[in-house]
């Protein structure tokens, strides 16, 4: 039996993955008499908001979907919108995250992205991979079912290689071929705007991960509203399948 996760939550410590499903930039315009355009462009900065607050914070980890493999399906002027606004983020706060020793990572799967969104992804990548202060993991373009039946299927091409024995995949093996490899399981995952669902994000990771549905949509989203998630967070008795103390 493979043992449980230890519990992160002991005292005032900050939780050290939050992942965050930022919902509601619709509703956020519409409420407003504005184009969904607008309810991404405050999205954007309330982005800038989160990984400023996290950093304060001392939260190690903070992983926020961006765009899903289903939202393809979205008018392409409003994936147009979304890209151009991952665009200029990344061209904007690239220099600023760096200095402030952000790590950025991105998951999901690359190739129906636009070559110069790519190359961005893979400098931003490369010119943070050595800095520890907060890891800001982008989920673009990502199904984290996708991500499961990728792992299955290179596992099941290993297996065949001989490179691997069935009986060696383990949690942790299974763990190295996703693409969330090295990177602690969330303890804490929000979503604001209401909904309460996962929408297909970090399935398998958040096995054990409070789950903070929070009523304000994504633009409002603040430092007052992370801390109010941590402060439920820490108020929230985790146990893994224990019996607790
Ligand atoms: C959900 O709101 C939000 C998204 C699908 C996209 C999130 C994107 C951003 C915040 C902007 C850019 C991202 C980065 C990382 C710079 P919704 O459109 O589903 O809102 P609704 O449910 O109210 O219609």
């Amino acid at each position: 039996m493979e043992a449980a996760p230890s519990s992160r939550c002991a005292g005032a410590s900050p939780p050290t993955h939050v992942a965050i499903i930022m919902d509601g930039n619709g509703r956020w315009a519409k409420a407003r008499g504005m184009p969904r355009a607008a309810g991404h462009q405050r999205g954007a900065d309330a982005v800038r908001v989160a990984v400023e607050s996290c950093r304060e914070l001392g939260i190690a980890y903070l992983t926020l979907y961006a765009f899903s493999s289903e939202n393809w399906k979205r008018p392409p002027s409003e994936v147009d919108d979304l890209m151009s606004l991952l665009r200029l983020y990344l061209r904007r706060e690239l220099a600023n995250l760096h200095r402030n020793g952000v790590r950025i990572r991105f998951i999901g799967v690359r190739e129906q992205l636009a070559d110069d969104i790519v190359q961005l992804i893979e400098e931003s990548e490369a010119t943070t991979a050595a800095n520890r202060a907060l890891t800001l993991t982008i989920a673009l373009n990502y199904g984290s079912q996708d991500e499961i039946l990728r792992a299955a299927r290179a596992i099941a091409r290993d297996v065949k290689d001989n490179t691997l024995a069935p009986d060696a995949i383990t949690k942790q093996r299974f763990e190295g071929y996703l693409e969330t490899v090295g990177m602690p399981d969330p303890d804490l995952v929000i979503r604001t705007s209401g909904e309460q669902r996962l929408s297909n994000f970090l399935l398998w990771q958040s096995a054990y991960a409070e789950l903070i549905f929070v009523n304000a949509n994504w633009p409002d989203f603040s430092r007052a509203t992370l801390e109010e998630a941590i402060g439920e967070f820490h108020r929230r008795e985790r146990r893994y399948g224990g019996t607790g103390s």
